[in-house]
């Protein structure tokens, strides 16, 4: 991305530099902005200065090149315009930059600005624009657009398809947000040497990869995701041998995670083709992607064993390999080298045997999940060297000894999830003192694990704690007075249980039921990784009900009356 970086930088400077065409006291150049202006119905400040007695470059928003000549550039982003965009801007023929982004207006888009003999970028990115674009005349001279952001609108239809060839100096085009339907664009690749970014995602576009993808020779970001695209992964796009982001999740896309082509793009720094159906390995040359720092193949196919080679990409800071049918042991590789890993998301395969001690190593990890795989044995010690670590998810994956659990984990002074449902069977939760840390965790799970004892004495001492789970246990005794001392809890579920005595009073002191708007304090940053509860998916703090399911117990009946009542 530097590079694509770095050339439209130099465009910019470009920009700035170019020589005169028209003056801009013209009273054309005047006049196709006043008539933009009519054209608006809301215009933030903009009449304040657009007056037709002053000189138009010094108008608010509007450049000229040098000493008062033509109009080069319209940088209106963020304005709080409203209506239509004037067809009379594509009059204004010394105009390069056009910047309408962030604004509120609706209607077409000129087909005279797309096909402009002058614009070099047009960004009308976050609007409500709709519509169909149409085809490009092909009639027209060369155009020397650049960049052509159009994303998060309502653009409708087929993006165009023809007369690409008059734009060969197109670097980057971002159409992704909007509802274009067909195929997905690729035209231009055979036209312009120099292209480089292509993100259409969030769109409606179907069929397969276009082959032609792969003479973009240039291209290094190539972004499709949430379309409706199937088939395999052309082999012709790894011609692209330039790629450094390739990103097509959620699609319909199927074949194998083919070994011999992914190496040929050693560039990649970020792979994500998750929520498709690939299927197949991991192949051992994914090993050779020395630059890689993303692979996302969650909720995907994949099978076998992951291959040893992993560890040698050892730029890898996020590894998600989520809801495949991945197998085998960890222990095939070596975490020891992958310094740089934040996030490593196992969820959902079949994982077997022990958690390899080498992914202690990984002290930048911040949210580490293994949840739902056939893991056996206890956590070790070493744990604590995770020195970042906010998120663990252990949950449904065979793990034994709560209470070594507890222990180990009190080091982990950063954990503020921790979500271990489904495992220790039958074991006796601990509720000595001897339990403690914890102090950040404000989401704790315990839930199906038919857990024996008392509501533990160390949990009075979590004090950031939020969301508490231990539903589904055998718990036993009475709900003690210290719950109301939670200062921050808002979600307490203890149903199914065997919880017997008087409800306290206590209860009903919890700040949660003491204050009206308790929640809208609540962050509403996403996790690090999505918490998943029963089967509800949260992904803030802020997305928690508030909840006191004290159902399935043996309580007293007349205290219970009187708590509500
Ligand atoms: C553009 O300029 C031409 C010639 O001056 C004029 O006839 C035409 O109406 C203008 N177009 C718009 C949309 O203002
Ligand atoms: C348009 O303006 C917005 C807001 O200033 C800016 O973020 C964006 O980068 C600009 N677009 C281009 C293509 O320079
Ligand atoms: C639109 O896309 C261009 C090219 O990627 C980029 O430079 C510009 O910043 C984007 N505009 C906004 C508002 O993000
Ligand atoms: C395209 O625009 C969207 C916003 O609409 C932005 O999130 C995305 O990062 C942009 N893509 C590229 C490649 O810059
Ligand atoms: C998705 O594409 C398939 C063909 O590949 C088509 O049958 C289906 O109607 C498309 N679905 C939508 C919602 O466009
Ligand atoms: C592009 O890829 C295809 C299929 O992998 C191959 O046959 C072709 O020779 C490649 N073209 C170029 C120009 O590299
Ligand atoms: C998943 O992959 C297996 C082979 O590994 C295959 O037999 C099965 O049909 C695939 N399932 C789907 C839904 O593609
Ligand atoms: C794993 O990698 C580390 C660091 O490179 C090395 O010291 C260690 O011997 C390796 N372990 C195995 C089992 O290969
Ligand atoms: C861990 O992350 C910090 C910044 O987040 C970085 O400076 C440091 O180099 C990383 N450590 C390793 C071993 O990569
Ligand atoms: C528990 O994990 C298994 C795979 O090991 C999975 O099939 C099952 O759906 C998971 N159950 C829950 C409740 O998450
Ligand atoms: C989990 O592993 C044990 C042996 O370690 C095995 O007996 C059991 O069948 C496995 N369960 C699943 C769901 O794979
Ligand atoms: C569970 O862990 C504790 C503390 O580490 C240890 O004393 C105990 O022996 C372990 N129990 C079993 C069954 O492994």
């Amino acid at each position: 991305m530097s590079s694509f970086g770095l050339a439209i930088a130099l465009l910019l400077l470009l920009l700035s530099l170019t020589s005169p065409v028209l003056s801009c006291t013209s009273s054309q150049e005047k006049g196709s902005l006043l008539r933009f202006l009519a054209g608006l119905s809301r215009r933030g400040g903009l009449p304040a200065s657009w007056r037709s007695s002053t000189d138009c470059c010094s108008w608010e928003g509007i450049a000229s090149d040098g000493d008062g000549g033509a109009v080069v550039e319209v940088s209106l982003a963020s304005r709080g315009l409203e209506g239509r965009i004037s067809p009379a801007l594509a009059n204004l023929t010394g105009l390069l930059h056009l910047n309408l982004s962030h604004n509120s207006i609706t209607g077409r888009l000129p087909p005279e600005l797309l096909s402009s003999g002058s614009i070099v970028v047009l960004d009308v990115s976050f609007n409500s624009l709709g519509g169909g674009l149409g085809e490009l005349p092909s009639s027209t001279p060369d155009r020397p657009l650049q960049v052509l952001n159009i994303s998060s609108n309502m653009f409708t239809g087929m993006f165009p398809s023809t007369a690409w060839e008059k734009t060969r100096s197109l670097v980057a085009i971002n159409a992704s947000y909007n509802s274009f339907t067909g195929e997905m664009p690729s035209s231009f690749c055979i036209s312009s040497p120099s292209f480089a970014s292509l993100d259409v995602c969030n769109n409606k576009f179907s069929g397969s990869i276009p082959t032609r993808l792969g003479k973009c020779f240039g291209l290094q970001v190539l972004r499709a995701g949430q379309n409706n695209l199937s088939g395999t992964i052309p082999d012709e796009v790894f011609n692209a041998s330039l790629l450094e982001h390739l990103s097509l999740p959620n699609n319909g896309l199927e074949g194998k995670f083919d070994g011999e082509n992914v190496i040929k793009l050693q560039n990649l720094a970020v792979i994500d083709l998750g929520g498709n159906q690939f299927s197949g390995k991991i192949p051992d040359s994914i090993g050779q992607l020395k630059r890689l720092q993303e692979l996302h193949l969650d909720c995907n196919n994949l099978s076998g064993e992951l291959p040893a080679s992993l560890g040698t990409c050892t730029d890898l800071k996020i590894v998600n390999l989520k809801g495949n049918n991945l197998n085998g042991q960890l222990r095939q590789v070596n975490f020891s080298t992958m310094l740089n890993l934040q996030v490593l998301d196992l969820m959902l395969n079949s994982f077997t045997e022990e958690i390899p001690e080498s992914i202690y190593s990984c002290s930048n990890l911040t949210a580490l999940r293994l949840s739902s795989n056939n893991f056996s044995g206890q956590l070790s010690p070493r744990i604590g060297n995770l020195k970042s670590l906010s998120f663990l998810s252990l949950a449904n994956s065979s793990f034994a000894n709560i209470t070594n659990t507890l222990h180990v984990l009190k080091n982990s002074r950063k954990l503020t999830t921790l979500l271990m449902a489904n495992n220790f069977i039958g074991e006796r939760i601990p509720d000595d003192l001897t339990v403690d840390g914890f102090d950040n965790v404000q989401i704790l799970t315990l839930d199906g694990c038919s857990l024996s004892g008392n509501l533990p004495l160390w949990l009075s001492k979590l004090t950031s704690l939020k969301i508490l789970d231990l539903s589904n246990n055998q718990l036993t005794g009475s709900i003690p007075a210290w719950i109301k001392n939670l200062n921050f809890l808002y979600y307490l579920d203890l149903s199914n249980n065997n919880l017997s005595g008087e409800l306290p009073t206590a209860l009903m002191e919890m700040p949660v039921l003491q204050s009206e708007n308790f929640q809208d304090n609540l962050d509403n940053r996403a996790f690090e990784l999505t918490v998943y509860i029963g089967s509800f998916a949260y992904r803030t703090l802020y997305n928690f009900p508030t909840v006191l399911n004290l159902g399935r117990n043996k309580f007293r009946v007349q205290s219970l009356q009187r708590l509500v009542g």
